[in-house]
C-alpha cells in the first residue's frame, strides 16, 4: 500500500461545509489511505514536496497568497479544485461568448471600456485605441432597456445596477471607477433555477428566488421537474464541462421556456447548509467526497492536467525532484 494521501481544504468564513466535509472524507477515506484536514500554509518554498494530494480551494479569490501556493502545488502534482490558473483568468464576458458558441442561451451582452484608469495612464496618449465618446445609443439598442450593468469579474451582487434609460446607465457607469463592466439585456424572468455542479458531471437544479432574503432563496418546497429540470441539467453540465470547473454554480433566469444563463462564474459556490438546505447539502458532501477520493487515489485526474503547456513540457523533459519539507 502507498503512502497516506492527504486532502487539504482552504476556506473563508463559511462554517457549515468544512468540518462535515473533512469528517466524511476521513470516514470514507480511512479504508483506502486517504485523510483530510484544513490546510495550514505559512510561506511556501518553490520546490517543496507537496503535502496535499488534493487541495479544495474555496477562498483563493480573496487570499492571493493561497493562489500563489496553489499554482506551484498544481505544478508539483497536487490536484487542485478548481484550476487556479483558469479561475484567475475567467471573466463573465468571455463566458457569455463561450455560452453562445455552445448554443446555450445568454442575455445579449457587451463589455465596456473602463470609466477610470490608474494615474499613470495619460488620456491623450495611452488610450489611442479607444473610440471616444462611447456610442451608448448603439450599445443600448443591442441590449435593450432595462439593462443590467455589472462587473466582468467578481461576485456577491456587488456593483450590479439595473438601468432603464441611457441617463441612468451613464449615472451608474460613472460610479464604476477602475472596474471593467458588462452591459446585459435584462431578463424579465418568470422562473429562476440554480444548479450546483460537481465534478463537471453531477448537477443538482434547485428553484431559486433572487428577490427573497439571502437564506430563503433556495426554494426546496418547489422542486425543478420535467423538461425544465432536464434542460437545466444539460445546459449546466455543458457549461461546467466546457469551463472545466469541478465545483460551480450555474444560474438560469427562465422566460418563455428559454433558460438564460445569468451567472456561471461561481467557482467557490455556496455550500452552506442553511442556504442550500439539508438534502442538497448532503448531496454536495457525497459528491465532493467522491471527487476528492478519486483524485487522491489517482482514479481520476483534474481536467486541467495536460492542458497547461508547462505541465506537458515537464513530462517530456528530465526535471528536478522536489525536496522534503
Ligand atoms: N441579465 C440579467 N437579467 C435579469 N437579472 C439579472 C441579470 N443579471 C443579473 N441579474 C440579477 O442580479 C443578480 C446578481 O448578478 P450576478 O451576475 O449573479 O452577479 P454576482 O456575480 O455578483 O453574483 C442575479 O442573481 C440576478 O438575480
Ligand atoms: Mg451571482
Amino acid at each position: 500500500m502507498g503512502a497516506q494521501k492527504i486532502v487539504g481544504l482552504l476556506v473563508g468564513r463559511e462554517n457549515t461545509f468544512p468540518m462535515p466535509f473533512i469528517d466524511m472524507v476521513n470516514q470514507r477515506g480511512a479504508a483506502v489511505g486517504v485523510s483530510a484536514e484544513l490546510a495550514v500554509l505559512g510561506g511556501s518554498l518553490e520546490l517543496e514536496e507537496p503535502r496535499h494530494a488534493v487541495l479544495v480551494d474555496r477562498i483563493s479569490h480573496e487570499i492571493p497568497y493561497y493562489r500563489a501556493h496553489l499554482k506551484s502545488a498544481a505544478l508539483l502534482g497536487t490536484a487542485v479544485i478548481n484550476d487556479p490558473f483558469w479561475w484567475e483568468a475567467d471573466e463573465k464576458f468571455f463566458e457569455c461568448t463561450l455560452a453562445r458558441k455552445l448554443g446555450v442561451a445568454v442575455p445579449k451582452t457587451v463589455v465596456l471600456p473602463n470609466k477610470d484608469y490608474i494615474p499613470d495612464i495619460d488620456h491623450s496618449t495611452s488610450l489611442r485605441n479607444l473610440q471616444y465618446p462611447i456610442d451608448w445609443e448603439r450599445l443600448v439598442s443591442y441590449t435593450g432597456l432595462p439593462a443590467v450593468l455589472k462587473p466582468n469579474t467578481g461576485g456577491g451582487w456587488k456593483d450590479v445596477y439595473i438601468v432603464d434609460s441611457v441617463d441612468a446607465l451613464l449615472a451608474a457607469y460613472n460610479q464604476t471607477g477602475l472596474k471593467t463592466m458588462i452591459l446585459q439585456e435584462f431578463i424579465a424572468w418568470d422562473d429562476y433555477v440554480r444548479c450546483i455542479c460537481i465534478g463537471r458531471e453531477h448537477v443538482m437544479p434547485i428553484r431559486y428566488n433572487p428577490r427573497a432574503p439571502f437564506e430563503q432563496r433556495y426554494q426546496i418546497s418547489n422542486p425543478v421537474e420535467g423538461r425544465l429540470r432536464e434542460h437545466a441539467i444539460n445546459d449546466a453540465r455543458t457549461l461546467a464541462d466546457a469551463l472545466g470547473y469541478d465545483m460551480d454554480t450555474v444560474e438560469f433566469a427562465v422566460k418563455d421556456d428559454v433558460l438564460y444563463a445569468i451567472d456561471f462564474l461561481n467557482p467557490a459556490p455556496d455550500f452552506d447548509s442553511f442556504s442550500i438546505k439539508e438534502d442538497n447539502f448532503h448531496w454536495v458532501l457525497e459528491k465532493m467526497t467522491d471527487l476528492v477520493l478519486s483524485y487522491a487515489r489517482g482514479e481520476a485526474t483534474p481536467p486541467w492536467r495536460g492542458e497547461h503547456r508547462w505541465w506537458n513540457h515537464l513530462q517530456k523533459h528530465p526535471s528536478v525532484k522536489p525536496v522534503e519539507a
